[in-house]
């Protein structure tokens, strides 16, 4: 699995957002160690605390199955063409991500005009809380 098609699968899952508040599609693709891709997209609420973010999504769903060892996630977002600016993972995100992965070997994919950028999960977020 290359990085243009984790992208893709991304910008793929984009497409089941349920977003009618913000109008704002994102979707995330997370690579597992043994090779599987997990799907997520953003869930919104009436109630708009109860919104999950795609990244979450791909990351509980993952976990749910019983998969642990991640390899990277890739993030495309926005309100009309998902591929033109970074959309980069909220706090909360990160912070979910730094409980179930390396950060100095996971890998987060963005994607704009220029192409795919990659970062650490520790770039992103250095500062992360540990217990
Ligand atoms: N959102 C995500 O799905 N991932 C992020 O990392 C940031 C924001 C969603 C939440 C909400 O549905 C919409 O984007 C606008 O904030």
């Amino acid at each position: 699995m290359n990085n243009k098609e984790l992208i893709e699968l991304a910008a793929s899952a984009a497409k089941n957002s349920y977003s009618p508040y913000s109008h704002f599609r994102v979707g995330a693709a997370l690579l597992c160690d043994d090779g599987s891709v997990y799907l997520g997209c953003n869930i919104e609420n009436s109630a708009y605390s109860a919104t999950v973010c795609a990244e979450r999504t791909a990351i509980f769903k993952a976990i749910s199955d019983g998969k642990r060892g991640f390899q990277k996630i890739a993030v495309v977002g926005g309100e009309d063409g998902l591929l033109e600016k970074q959309c980069a993972p909220c706090g909360v995100c990160l912070q979910v991500m730094s409980e179930h992965c390396d950060a100095s070997n996971f890998v987060v994919l963005l994607a704009d005009n220029e192409g795919i950028h990659e970062y650490t999960l520790g770039e992103m977020l250095p500062y992360a809380f540990k217990k």
